[in-house]
């Protein structure tokens, strides 16, 4: 059984999507052990709380420099006895002493289909303002490893979602998540758990 650790920054509802996946049996060989938010008052604590899982904050602000933040997040995270971090809808920057600790350990979930519309800059609502600006018909949500590249590491899974004429970025934001981001973040957890990715040069082979 692997240890998660899901790291948090808002509303929470990618850790409530594997909040409820646990729940209903659908992470095999995997428990959320721990939630850390990067600033305290976020919803995503409430919704930790009232799951039962053990939450802290570490928050970037706290710290001096980025090394004793890097620091303090790599001893929660050991307190955790942590197998798998999860970026939820994390904000904070993750410093490559961190990176290094989790080499392809470490997933993240981005609201589109990476190479498109991601990288510094590109999170929560910009996002989807981007893809509206841009006129493209078809986005989605990619799970993918972390590395020292923002959004750069090796894709997991992707999703596509229509864009409709209708659109704002928050329709299409909401769109987004219920079709893509809640369905590909337990599913890529749950294989990482049960040992099903293999990456060969930057190359992500889900086993079925
Ligand atoms: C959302 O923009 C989501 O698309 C992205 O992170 C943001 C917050 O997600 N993954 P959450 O509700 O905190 O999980």
């Amino acid at each position: 059984m692997l240890n998660i650790c899901v790291l948090v920054s808002g509303g929470g509802t990618n850790l409530q999507a594997l909040i409820d996946a646990q729940k209903n049996g659908k992470i095999k060989n995997g428990r959320i052990a721990a939630v850390i938010a990067s600033k305290p008052d976020v919803f995503a604590l409430t919704r930790a709380q009232k799951a039962g899982i053990p939450c802290s904050v570490v928050s970037r602000k706290s710290f001096a420099d980025p090394s004793a933040y890097s620091a303090a997040l790599l001893d929660a995270l050991k307190q955790a006895e942590t197998d798998l971090v999860v970026l939820a809808g994390f904000l904070s920057v993750l410093g490559e002493e961190v990176i290094a600790a989790y080499p392809m350990k470490i997933i993240n979930i981005h609201p589109s289909l990476i190479p498109a519309f991601c990288g510094k800059g590109f999170y929560g609502l910009k996002v989807h303002e981007a893809v509206l600006a841009r006129g493209v018909k078809i986005t989605g949500a990619t799970v993918h490893f972390v590395n020292e590249i923002t959004d750069g590491g090796p894709i997991i899974l992707q999703k596509a979602v229509n864009v409709l004429d209708a659109d704002t970025p928050q329709s299409l934001q909401k769109r987004v998540m219920e079709q893509a981001e809640w369905v590909l973040l337990p599913q890529a957890v749950s294989a990482f758990c049960e040992g099903r990715l293999k990456v060969t040069d930057g190359h992500v082979s889900v086993k079925d």
